[in-house]
Parts: C-alpha cells; structure tokens; sequence
C-alpha cells in the first residue's frame, strides 16, 4: 500500500477508532487486490440499545418527507430526512383486494418522489423521476393492491438523487397480507418481525452527510456501521419462541451474507414476491440491496439468558464486499416460550412461468466493460457512469417496448464485468430461471417470486417475466443505488 492509499483509507474511517487497531484493519486488505483501499471495516457497537420498530401508518393517512433529527447512535443525534419524522419510515400494512391511497407531501428542500418497490402498479403511481414532486408540493398515490402477501418496501427514487435520499433515512416496509398467508398461523405479532438492514458512516459528530468519491459511486457507498430499522448495534428481547423474521437489505450497496451466531439452522420460507412454494432449510443467506428475505427462527429450546447475534460471514463477493464478519443484531432470550408453533410443510402454490424454445430474449450487457464504469459523467459533476448496453439512463429514452401478457425473458450478461450488480424491475415480479458464470447456480431464496436478482461479476442470470396489463413507462435498473443514480437505469414501456 501506498501513502496516498493509505491515506485515502484512514480518511474513510473518519471519526472511528478502528478495532484491534492498524493490524486488523491491514490485515483486512485482500492481498490479490491491487485496489488496497477497498477495506472499509466494518464495526461492531455494544448491542446496549434496544432495537426499535417504526409504528403503522394509519388508513388513509399522508406521508411527508422532512429533514429532521433522530437517534440513530445511543443517544447521539443525527440529521436524517424521515418520512412523517421517523427513521425508519412507518410501515404500511393492508391487505391484497384493497386500495392503498396517501396524500406524499414532499418537505424537504429538493424534490423527490416515492416508488413502491416490488408492488404491481399503474405506471404513473410508480413514482417515475419523471413524476417529482418539488418541495413544497403533493402528489396522491392511489392504487389498488392486486398482488401476494409479501414484504415490499418504498423509498424515493429522485433523478440522480435516489441514493442520497434513501441513504439519509427516506424507506418504509410496505408489508400486504392475504387470506392464503394468514391460514398459515406464522408466527405473528410480536414474533413477527420487520429488519431493515442498512450501513452508514458516520462522522465524528455523527452526521452521515452523503459526499461519495468517484471511487464511492464505483463501488456504491458502503458504511462502516450497521443500522437496523434506524438503530446501530442494536439488541431484541425474545422468548423461547418461533419467530418470523422479515429482512429487507435497504442498504445502498452493501451485500449481506446473514447468518446465526450460534450456528442456528433456520428456514426460509419467502422472498422479494412473497412465500415460496415450501420451507428451506438453510444457515445462511446472500441478500443483495433490494432484496427481501423472510425467514422463520426456532428459538424454542434456547435457555433464558442465551444471546444469538444475526451476524454477516465472509463470501466471496469482490474486491470490495464480503471481505470481513461482523455483528448485526443481538437477540436476548429473557422468557420462557408459551406459544408452539409447527412448521408447516407446504406453503404456497407457484406455477412456473412457460418459457418455450421461441420465447423472446432480451440481452442486457451490464459488464461497464467498455470503460462506461470509469469515465467522466457530464460536466462538472465528477460522477462516473454505469451503463447499461453501452448507454446511460436517460429520462426521456425507451429503450425496450414490451407487450402486456407478454413472456420474455431478461438476460443479465455480466460475464465481461467485474463488480456485482443487483438487478431490479419495476411492475413486475419474475422469476430467476439460470445463473451460469460466476457462482454457477441458482438459490434457495431466489425461488418464487422477485423483482431484485444478484448478478455478481462474470455471470449469467435469466430471468422469466410476464408484463401485467399496465400500460406506461417503467423502469430496470441496478439497486447498487450509486450505480443507479450514474446511469445503470433503462425505461421500459408496457404496450
Ligand atoms: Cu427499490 Cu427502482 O427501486
Ligand atoms: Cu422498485
Ligand atoms: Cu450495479
């Protein structure tokens, strides 16, 4: 390592003092990287803050977006901007057959606009750049809810400004519940329970002012401190109890290889799209910006006293990600269990979508292999871009016409590339179909249904989608949320 990377290094780390001082964080540089400073250590708090849950948003009732402040360190204030003054945003709760309406009021000083990740929508309730809403204005979302119980999720998505408005607190869970879900009795209540997952750095006085580097957009913002539902380090009393957890990585760019500290097999039983047909056995999951996991934890033999740690393990990610292992969430058993609760072997009917030998395919070159990852963006705003089929977003361009009840399939190709990149569409769910290059296969938790698929680099990856009778512009793009915003998107029209 140079001096100039060193000092780039040292620099990330701003006010934190880093565990285990210069030697681990050395050591953590990989040593077949020539990029030396791509070792953003992660570090652990004291798990002394109990975690905290974003409260419901009523029927009916506005969301406004704020720049306010809130407790996301101890008692340490930071500059966030919320939605209706809570980070994380509140959740929405409602059932498939009902109409969802909120009056958004946009209150911060720039202009914004809110998408409603993962759910089927009319194209001008998708919340389009093109639909900003400018400070000081509204705009009435209202649709109705046609799809599966799962957990979806909203957040802006600004021209050019999606990362730094979903990095400075602006998310919300979006959870729909249906009558096939229910009959399941999955652990509920306060067995049920929404984490989102995200990573920040703070700065000496604990404000999280986005300023990404041109290194930063390359590789996304990654932080060095872990927060769950706006809580860094945080710890949850639990009895010795089955309990559903409903994990949403919101980070802007940061992968998550999750797993149990104390080795805990557990069973997922959901993803992006809702429940999958059956429960997998599993000890760890890959979740990628985007994507959701809905998993249920047996802790009924525990002790009380025990504490389980949902925790990150190493993966081979690149040069940037999966390098370290650290602490998410401590869960503390304080109670005997009182309610039993059987898995259940099946869980839902999915039927595959047909992809026949003349279904239509539709490529992708996501690699930036030309040199897109590392040029100049326009002028002035030292932005590099990410491409997708050689060209950046651009607002007013569609660049792929499909026909409603139409099946395609989407072909991620990132075989020339070299960082991963999470592939979302809006709309629509699909269904992940082959992964070849790179990891080689396909997982568990990208059965069913999604809308978001890790593409790492040097793969493949199908997917099957069926386009709803929405007609209008949507958008695909990469959920590396800084790639997004330097021009990783496309607009797709639904005819
Ligand atoms: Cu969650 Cu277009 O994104
Ligand atoms: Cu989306
Ligand atoms: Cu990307």
């Amino acid at each position: 390592m140079n001096r100039k990377e060193f000092i780039k290094l040292t620099s990330l780390t701003s006010g934190w003092i880093v565990a285990g001082g210069m030697g681990t964080f050395l050591n953590s540089c990989r040593k077949d990287n020539v990029m030396m400073r791509t070792a953003i250590k992660v570090k652990e708090g004291s798990f002394s803050k109990a975690l905290t849950f974003p409260g419901l948003l009523n029927k009916g009732a506005s969301l406004t977006s704020f720049a306010t402040v809130a407790q996301l360190v101890g008692e340490k204030s930071t500059s966030v901007w919320t939605y209706n003054g809570s980070c994380l945003g509140p959740t929405i709760e409602i059932n498939k057959g009902d109409n969802f309406s909120t009056k958004y009021i946009n209150e911060l000083s720039e202009e914004s606009v809110i998408h409603w990740h993962g759910l089927l929508l009319p194209s001008d309730m998708d919340g389009h750049p093109d639909n900003t809403v400018f400070p000081g204005n509204s705009f009435d979302y209202n649709f109705p809810i046609i799809q599966r119980a799962g957990a979806y999720w909203y957040h802006p998505h600004t021209h050019m400004k999606t990362a730094r408005q979903v990095y400075m607190g602006l998310a919300g869970f979006f959870i729909v519940r249906d009558s096939e879900e229910l009959s399941l009795n999955l652990p509920s209540g306060a067995n049920e329970i929404p984490l989102a997952i995200q990573d920040k750095r703070f700065f000496h006085d604990y404000s999280i002012n986005y300023n990404p580097t041109m290194d930063d957009v390359m590789t996304g913002y990654l932080g060095d401190a872990i927060i769950v539902n706006g809580t860094f380090a945080p710890y949850h009393e639990v009895k010795a109890e089955w309990y559903r957890l409903r994990i949403l990585n919101g980070s802007n760019a940061r992968i998550y290889n999750l797993n149990f500290s104390n080795g805990n097999t557990f069973y997922i039983i959901g993803n992006d799209g809702g429940l999958l047909p059956a429960p997998i056995q599993a000890t760890s999951v890959l979740l990628a910006p985007g994507e959701r996991c809905d998993l249920l934890l047996d802790l009924s033999s525990g002790n009380i006293g025990d504490e389980i740690y949902l925790q990150n393990n190493v993966f081979n990610g690149d040069n940037f990600q999966g390098a370290d292992s650290f602490k998410i969430l401590k869960f503390k058993i304080t109670q005997k269990g009182s309610n039993s609760f059987t898995l259940p072997s099946s869980l839902s009917l999915i039927n595959p979508i047909q992809v026949l030998p003349t279904t239509f395919v539709r490529n992708f070159d996501i690699s930036n292999a030309s040199g897109g990852a590392h040029a100049q963006h326009g002028a002035g705003s030292g932005m590099m871009e990410h491409k997708i089929n050689g060209k950046a977003f651009d607002m007013k361009r569609i660049d792929a016409v499909v026909n409603a009840g139409d099946t395609e399939v989407w072909h991620f190709d990132n075989s020339m590339g070299n960082e991963p990149h999470p592939m979302h569409m809006h709309g629509v769910q699909f269904q992940v179909i082959s992964r070849t290059g790179g990891r080689s296969q396909l997982f568990p938790v990208e059965g069913g249904w999604k809308d978001t698929v890790l593409v790492m680099a040097k793969e493949q990856v199908k997917v099957a989608v069926t386009f709803p009778n929405y007609k209008g512009k949507f958008l695909m793009h990469c959920h590396n949320l800084e790639h997004e915003d330097s021009g990783m998107m496309i607009n797709f029209e639904i005819q």
